[in-house]
Parts: structure tokens; C-alpha cells; sequence
């Protein structure tokens, strides 16, 4: 989808659809939409009328100009009420007006930046969303369904935003810009996750991994079973060993042009797919674990963003990826394997396995002594018990690092929700015969059971660990994109990293 910004007025602009959006219960619509009204003889506020249209939030109405104007046919979109405006509202309104104009089967829209009259949300950050959503709202992953003989696409191929004060152009602009990118990179991580655990291998993401950095310019190195047996590898390595698909350690550097303001450290869990091992999986958890790699994918997306975003920070990203399978050489419930950092683990279930391979990432990367570390993992089920798919779990060692990536996740329309982390739950890590066991207390506390266990790995540094488990698969469409996989995490993470550093 191209991305343009127009000063020309509303009723000027040749599209196939123009989306235009009020607030409810207000007759003192924005003057570029009631020069519209008047150029089609007030035909927008008469069907208004007798549709009986709301402007509920999100709602719309498609109103055909009979060659009144440009567009050949108008989306009306409602705002809700003007005093509850936000991004989010903003978000859901552009997200079904544009899959509207899909269904219309589009392909020129144009739209104004809905509620920039209010001053509740800056140009750019406007422009941002509409460029971020419209691009993600419409995302389809169907390369292996067949294809009609002669169905024509249903695609949108232009997107002309439509604002005529030129004090803002600068700003809107960049926001376009900056929407496009991370729209872009979201998109890679939901094509990572939604591929199949057979195409997704721990090799694929390493090859993603490469081509990555290469188009960024950036440092890759991608170890091998070997390559980490000699590092002492010991619980990545067990995860991997029950499967026939060669494990990858993977890890990419972004250092910026001047001096580094810190180094970051971006950890996603990467295991390609989770059958629980030994402590195998019911079929019905099994289902969707192919996603189980979601934070890889989205630390390897962000990555895709380094040389045009260019932060002033330099990042470390790390992926530790492999399958969890169980097979006569699956490691064991029983097992006590040796971290690289020399710390021993009883493994009591296989299936907790993402803290296993994250002990690992983190004893590797802990070397290089980075200024901060943030993990994104599909870690615990427990998680999603707690806080469903809209909120993703944030727990911590450093509270001050964890508000700046809570307010940074919120802010680019990902959820974040501290859990605690309490002495009490780290008692719970005792085992008998090691230095801890990969569970805890059986039925409680599931997801800081998950996080205190890597915070042993984390050597102090300020850490956050972000449970993805929910917010990376949808049972049902939201504002950015249809069910399934979300490619969570990378807005997140690319907005922490250009704007909270
Ligand atoms: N990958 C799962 C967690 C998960 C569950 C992700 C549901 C997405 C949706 C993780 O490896 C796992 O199996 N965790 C166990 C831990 C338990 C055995 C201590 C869980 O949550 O049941
Ligand atoms: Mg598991
Ligand atoms: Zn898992």
C-alpha cells in the first residue's frame, strides 16, 4: 500500500473511496467535511438521517456520490463522542473504515486524519496510526489457499491522506513514514509466525535473521549445536535435543553512528514449535504452538527497522531457537542440566522449556554486560488465565525500566500489565538435588513462576520480562489485524527504543 499526503480539498480528490469521519451528536462537523456536504447538494447529512447513523465508535456508513464529487463513493465513520477521543478510538475507527473500503473493493482510498481537530492527538502521531493501521487492519496471509480462477484481488493499492493546512505537512509526513516501517516490520513477524512449525525452523529464522542484518548492515553470528556445547549450553541445548531440527543461537548487533547513549538487549523466546516434550501437550494446547516463537519474531522484526530508524542506542539481539519435541533422546522430567553460567536445573516439566532455553540466552548475553535486557516470551498459559489476549504481562527487576516500557507498549496500542515478583515466589524455585527447579508451586502464581526462574540468569541488570503468551494470538480480528497470529511485541520495542531511551 502506497502512502501519500494531498493538500487538495475532499471533494477534489479521484478515488474510489474517500472516508471521512464525525463525532456523534454534533452539527459542527469539521469544515473540510461540510464543504463536502455542500458539494453534494448536503447528501451526506441526508442519508446521515435516514440511515439513522450514529457515529457510533467504529461504525460506518457507505454513501455512493453519483459523480457529485471525485470519490466515487463516501465512508462515513463514527468517532463516538468528541470528549472520549483517543488513539485507541482512532484506531478502531480507521481499522473498519479501511477494511470497509476493502470489502468495497477499493483500490484508491483517501481519508482525512480523523479527530485532528480535537488537539487530543498530535499530527504526527495521527498520521502515524492511520498509516500503521490501515496498512496492518487489512492484513491477509494466504499464500497457501488456491486461488479462484479469475477472482480479481481485492487490494488496496493507494491510501491518499487529505490535509490542507501546510504548517503541518513536515509532521504528517514523518508520521506516514514511521507507520509505514513499523506496519512493515509487524507484518514480517506475523509472516514468521504464521508460516507452519515445518517451514518456521529454527534454520529458517536464523536465514531470516541473516538476510536482516544484511539488509540493515548489521553484525550477525549464528551458532550451531556445536558451537554452543562449547560455550557450555547445556539447558538450550537439552531443549533442543530431542528434536531432529538443528537448534540455532542466534545474535544480531545494531551499534549507531555516534556514541551509544546505552546498550539494550532484546531477548524473544524462539522455540519453533511446542509439543511440551516428554510433558507432552493435550492436542488442543498443541494447536497453535507454532507460535511459540513469537518473541523471536518480533526481536528479528524490530532489527529490520535499525538502518531506517537508526536509534541512538546500541541493541543486542538474541534468539535461541529450536523445536521442543519428545523422542527417545527428548531430555527427561528428572534431568538436572548445567546452564552456561554454571547454574544447575531439575527439569520437572519439559514443557516449562521456554525459561530453559532463556536461561541460556540470557547467561550469553549477560557477558556483555548490556545496560538493560528485556525478554519477550509466549512463556505461561498462566498468563493468558490472568490477563487474557489483551494485555500482555510485564514483570521486572528494576521498576523504573519497567514504567518506561509499560508506558512505551501502551502507547503504541500494545497492552502492558505489571505482575509482581515476590521474595516468596522465589522460594518456590528450591529444588532437592539442584540449584532450582523449571516450575514452582503447581497452580499458582504460573507466570512469575516463569520469570523469577530467568531473573536467576539475569545477573542484576535491569531486566523486564514481557509475557507475550495472549496478545500473540487473537481468537478474533482486533483494530490491527485479523485472528491469529499479531507479530506482538515490535511495536513496542521499536517505540522504547527510539522514544524512551
Ligand atoms: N509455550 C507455552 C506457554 C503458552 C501457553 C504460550 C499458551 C501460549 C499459549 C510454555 O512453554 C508452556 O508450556 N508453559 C507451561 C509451563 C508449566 C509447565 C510450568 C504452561 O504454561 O502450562
Ligand atoms: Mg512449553
Ligand atoms: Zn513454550
Amino acid at each position: 500500500m502506497k502512502i501519500a499526503l494531498k493538500n487538495q480539498s475532499l471533494e477534489k480528490i479521484p478515488c474510489d473511496v474517500l472516508i471521512v469521519s464525525i463525532f456523534k451528536g454534533s452539527k459542527n462537523y469539521r469544515h473540510e467535511v461540510t464543504s463536502l456536504n455542500k458539494a453534494l447538494d448536503s447528501l451526506l447529512t441526508r442519508v446521515m438521517k435516514e440511515e439513522d447513523f450514529q457515529a457510533k465508535k467504529g461504525s460506518t456508513l457507505i454513501i455512493r456520490t453519483n459523480g457529485l464529487v471525485s470519490a466515487k463513493k463516501i465512508i462515513l465513520v463514527g468517532l463516538g463522542e468528541r470528549k472520549d477521543f483517543g488513539p485507541e478510538i482512532l484506531r478502531k475507527a480507521c481499522a473498519s473504515a479501511i477494511r470497509c473500503a476493502l470489502k468495497e473493493n477499493a483500490k484508491t482510498v483517501s481519508t482525512i486524519l480523523h479527530g485532528l481537530d480535537t488537539d487530543k492527538i498530535d499530527a504526527k502521531f495521527t498520521a502515524q496510526i492511520v498509516s500503521e493501521v490501515s496498512q496492518l487492519a487489512v492484513y491477509k496471509f494466504d499464500k497457501y489457499k488456491s486461488k479462484e480462477k479469475d477472482e480479481p484481488k481485492k487490494e488496496i493499492q493507494t491510501l491518499i491522506i487529505s490535509e490542507q493546512n501546510k504548517t503541518l505537512e513536515k509532521q504528517i509526513e514523518a508520521g506516514i513514514k514511521r507507520g509505514s516501517i513499523v506496519a512493515r516490520a509487524q507484518k514480517l513477524a506475523r509472516d514468521l509466525v504464521t508460516e507452519p512449525a515445518i517451514v518456521s525452523t529454527p534454520t529458517k529464522l536464523a536465514n531470516v535473521a541473516r538476510q536482516v542484518a544484511s539488509e540493515n548492515n548489521l553484525k550477525i553470528k549464528v551458532l550451531d549445536r556445536d558451537d554452543c556445547k562449547k560455550l557450555g549450553m547445556g539447558a538450550f541445548l537439552a531443549v533442543a535435543q530431542g528434536s531432529e531440527e538443528p537448534p540455532k543461537f542466534i545474535e544480531i548487533k545494531y551499534t549507531p553512528k555516534g556514541k551509544p547513549k546505552k546498550h539494550i538487549a532484546i531477548v524473544g523466546k524462539g522455540v519453533t514449535f511446542d509439543s511440551g516434550g516428554l510433558s507432552l501437550k493435550p492436542a488442543n494446547s498443541m494447536e497453535t504452538m507454532k507460535d511459540d516463537m513469537s518473541g523471536a519474531a518480533a526481536v528479528i522484526a524490530t532489527m529490520s527497522t535499525m538502518r531506517e530508524l537508526q536509534p541512538d542506542v546500541a541493541v543486542t539481539m538474541i534468539v535461541a531457537a529450536t523445536e521442543n519435541m519428545p523422542s527417545g533422546t527428548a531430555y527427561r522430567p528428572g534431568d538436572v542440566i548445567r546452564a552456561m553460567n554454571g547454574k544447575t536445573m531439575e527439569i520437572l516439566n519439559t514443557d516449562a522449556e521456554g525459561r530453559v532455553t532463556l536461561a541460556d540466552a540470557m547467561s550469553y548475553v549477560v557477558k556483555q554486560k548490556p545496560d538493560e535486557i528485556i525478554d519477550l516470551a509466549t512463556l505461561t498459559g498462566a498468563c493468558v488465565v490472568a490477563l487474557g489476549d489483551t494485555s500482555n504481562g510485564v514483570m521486572t527487576n528494576n521498576q523504573k525500566l519497567a514504567d518506561k516500557i509499560i508506558k512505551a507498549g501502551n502507547e503504541a496500542g500494545e497492552r502492558m500489565w505489571q505482575l509482581p515478583l515476590y521474595d516468596e515466589d522465589r522460594e518456590k524455585l528450591k529444588s532437592d538435588i539442584a540449584d532450582m527447579i523449571n516450575t514452582g508451586s503447581k497452580g499458582k502464581s504460573g507466570a512469575q513462576n516463569g520469570a523469577v526462574f530467568i531473573e536467576k540468569f539475569v545477573d542484576k541488570i535491569p531486566w523486564v520480562h514481557i509475557d507475550i503468551a495472549g496478545p500473540s494470538w487473537l481468537d478474533k480480528e482486533d483494530a490491527y489485524g485479523p485472528k491469529g497470529p499479531t507479530g506482538v511485541g515490535v511495536r513496542t520495542l521499536i517505540n522504547y527504543l527510539t522514544n524512551y531511551t
